[in-house]
């Protein structure tokens, strides 16, 4: 665990034991969160093992990207009023970026493996063939350059957070960035997300760029 890491546990609302899920109006800059406070599934708790089995951390920077990014996500449809299906949303935030490492990686371009990894961790659990594809589609398609509102909501949804996560001084989507600095990134750091993101691109960079901007078309997916 990083020292990023380290840091006072939330013990009121939120998380498992009471009552509901962590909610992005739970998250405050004084408390730190962490990514279990969001699980009330099985096919959740799987999908965030899979995630820890491929990084092989706890809670380390590409998990804490993951808990930021849905919680932005599930602000974003708050105040559009969009639904999703919350599982589905959250499954696919934490595997979006998994091909990225080793357990999960085939060699291929890596949205192409994380799509292949979410099925393969979440096909077991009996999903219906249109809720895993939405979960494939969102991994697969998170870097598309246009929107995705044509396809179910959860694959834009990861797609505009994932965007706000990564590049919050050019798109926000009406997220407040006073949120995102007193807020989202006291309670879960970004500590050492630059870094990391610098060593994967220099490590992986040949099968990141081909194919990461212009992502299969429906139906042609690889997973
Ligand atoms: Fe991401």
């Amino acid at each position: 665990m990083t020292a990023a890491a380290q840091g006072p546990v939330a013990d009121q609302s939120g998380g498992p034991g009471h009552g509901r899920p962590l909610a992005w109006r739970d998250v405050r800059g004084d408390t730190r969160r962490r990514a279990d406070e969001l699980i009330c599934t099985e096919s959740e708790s799987v999908a965030l093992e899979a995630l820890r089995t491929a990084t092989g951390e706890v809670d380390g920077g590409m998990e804490r990207h993951t808990v930021r990014q849905y919680l932005i996500a599930e602000r974003l449809a708050e105040a559009r009023g969009i639904a999703y299906d919350r599982e589905v949303l959250l499954c696919a935030s934490f595997l979006h970026d998994s091909g990225l490492y080793g357990p999960a990686s085939s060699g291929d371009v890596y949205i192409k493996d994380s799509a292949r990894y979410a099925r393969r961790t979440l096909e077991p659990l009996g999903w219906s063939e249109d809720r895993l594809r939405t979960c494939v589609d969102a991994c697969e398609q998170h870097h598309a350059l246009t929107s995705r509102w044509w396809m179910p909501n959860e694959v834009e949804l990861v797609r505009r957070s994932d965007l706000v996560e990564v590049l919050p001084e050019l798109m926000r989507f009406g997220i407040p960035r006073s949120w995102l600095k007193r807020e989202l990134w006291q309670a879960v750091p970004r500590a050492g997300f630059w870094p990391a993101t610098l060593a994967i691109t220099r490590e992986h960079w040949r099968r990141m760029l081909p194919g990461m901007f212009t992502p299969p078309a429906p139906g042609r997916s690889s997973a």
